[in-house]
């Protein structure tokens, strides 16, 4: 749009949100939802410009989820800036609302209900951090249940959380579109992280290996060597390159996550790996 609105409005609980999003689409407007943590980067304004292609109104929601991280994750010390992620937004242009909700506002006292997921939800990031999914699936329900948007953005560098919504909204029938977008990556190719603000500058060096490791194994695998090999030599190399420990390395099928025999059919590769007290995720097609 050639005329990014002056001013983001702001909700900060449901009521507003849908009042708000009924006037727009009283008018016909299309509504994508854009669903964050905050800590903005050119990985979620991204996801806004994509999410304004598709539609004519869009809502970036901002809610670090306290249900997606274990009692020994970084809930407490994770990056929040609401001002300066508004003012970020409002530079980039593109989004009509933030949605800021309170804590209770998603997670009233007495709150009891929650979503598990199988299928793509089992395995990989789950076998690290169990209660993971269930958390994100729970948060993106509620907020498409407040927001009722026409499309969803999510970031393919989260590859497993975006099959994950996919299949959400798949079994919960909720009309609405999920729509995938490419990773940004530094000029090195690591790929932008809100997490990324926790390195120093020598584990930011290493953690630039995470991506060529992985070109590397689809490469091994599209030539032929056999896929355990192929995982192995990749978890090898990113220990090779300093980093303390490796979750996994895995080349699966694209749409499942299912285990591969071969690369005949679309497939991922996958690594989440620690550089210190850092846990880094990335992914590519092979
Ligand atoms: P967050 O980590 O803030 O990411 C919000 C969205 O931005 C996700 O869809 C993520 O995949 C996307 N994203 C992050 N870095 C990206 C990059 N470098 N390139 C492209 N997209 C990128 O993911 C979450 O928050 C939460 O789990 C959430 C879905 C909001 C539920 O709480």
């Amino acid at each position: 749009m050639s005329n990014p609105p002056a001013r983001i409005e702001t909700a900060s609980n449901a009521v507003e949100l849908r009042l708000r999003v009924r006037l727009w689409r009283n008018k016909g407007a299309r509504v994508a939802l854009v669903p964050t943590m905050g800590a903005l980067h050119e990985g979620h304004l991204a996801l806004v410009r994509a999410a304004k292609e598709r539609a004519d109104r869009v809502v970036v929601s901002n809610f670090v989820n306290p249900a997606q991280f274990a009692p020994h994750e970084d809930f407490a010390r994770y990056p929040r800036d609401l001002a300066g992620d508004r003012a970020k937004l409002e530079a980039a242009g593109g989004t009509d609302l933030i949605y800021a909700p309170e804590t209770k506002a998603i997670y009233p006292d007495g709150f009891s209900t929650k979503l598990t997921v199988e299928g793509p939800g089992v395995g990989l990031e789950s076998d690290v951090r169990p209660h993971f999914f269930s958390g994100v699936a729970t948060v993106v329900a509620k907020l498409l249940i407040h927001c009722a948007p026409d499309f969803v953005m999510f970031g393919e560098k989260d590859y497993q959380q975006l099959l994950v919504v996919k299949q959400m909204v798949r079994d919960l029938d909720l009309p609405l579109e999920v729509v995938g977008v490419p990773t940004v990556r530094e000029a090195d190719g690591v790929a932008l992280s809100s997490r990324n603000a926790y390195l120093t500058p020598e584990q930011r060096k290493v953690a630039g290996h995470l991506n060529r490791v992985l070109a590397r194994v689809a490469e091994r695998a599209k030539a032929g060597v056999s896929i355990p090999q192929a995982e192995a030599e990749g978890a090898a190399a990113l220990l090779e390159a300093g980093f303390d420990r490796v979750d996994y390395v895995a080349l699966r099928d694209a749409e499942t996550l299912a285990l591969l025999r071969n690369v005949a059919r679309p497939s991922r590769v996958l690594a989440a790996a620690r550089v210190g007290a850092t846990r880094l995720i990335d992914n590519m097609a092979v």
